[in-house]
């Protein structure tokens, strides 16, 4: 083998080998954007509960926080694609061993937002204690198996 193959060889193979620049750093910024979107989730969560537990009252908020959660939970599956198990993350690699468990956790949490929204519209106190609970119920139940 002549020097210049051995050079075509190395380079290949340090191609397939060493992790991509960009892929890495496409890695990177999903593993934060979910990170941050959890915290988005987090925070109309706690937002809602200070709102409903009359803490803090404003014109039409109690609603709004429950139609953004309503939205959010609709893709959470969308902030897991493969491939982003590893780095500065708490997702366990579970979630793509067990991707149909996975789902049905997401879609549980997308049920209980809506459902929590329609208690909102209805106006109904105890209605949305009860939504809430279950609501956040689902958080655990997904973070419980999922989540380091
Ligand atoms: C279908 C699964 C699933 C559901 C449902 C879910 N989470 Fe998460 N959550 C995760 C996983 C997995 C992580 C770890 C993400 C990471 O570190 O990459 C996480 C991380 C978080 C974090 C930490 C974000 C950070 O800065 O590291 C918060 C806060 C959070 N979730 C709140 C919630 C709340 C509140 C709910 C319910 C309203 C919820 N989650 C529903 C799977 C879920």
């Amino acid at each position: 083998m002549n020097l210049k193959s051995l050079c075509i060889i190395v380079l290949l193979l340090s191609f397939y080998l060493l992790p991509h620049g960009a892929g890495a750093a496409d890695v990177r910024g999903t593993i934060k954007y979910r990170q941050n979107y959890m915290n988005a989730i987090s925070g109309h969560t706690g937002a809602l509960r200070r709102l409903k537990d009359g803490l803090f009252s404003a014109e039409g908020h109690l609603q709004m926080h429950a139609e953004a959660l309503a939205k959010l939970a609709g893709d959470i599956t969308l902030l897991f694609p493969e491939g982003t198990s590893l780095g500065k993350t708490d997702a366990k690699p579970e979630i793509w061993e067990n991707w149909a468990d996975f789902e049905a956790r997401a879609a549980e949490t997308q049920q209980a937002a809506q459902a929590l929204l329609d208690a909102v519209e209805s106006g109904d106190g105890a209605a949305i204690d009860a939504r809430f609970g279950e609501f956040t119920d689902t958080c655990k139940a997904c973070h419980r198996p999922f989540r380091k």
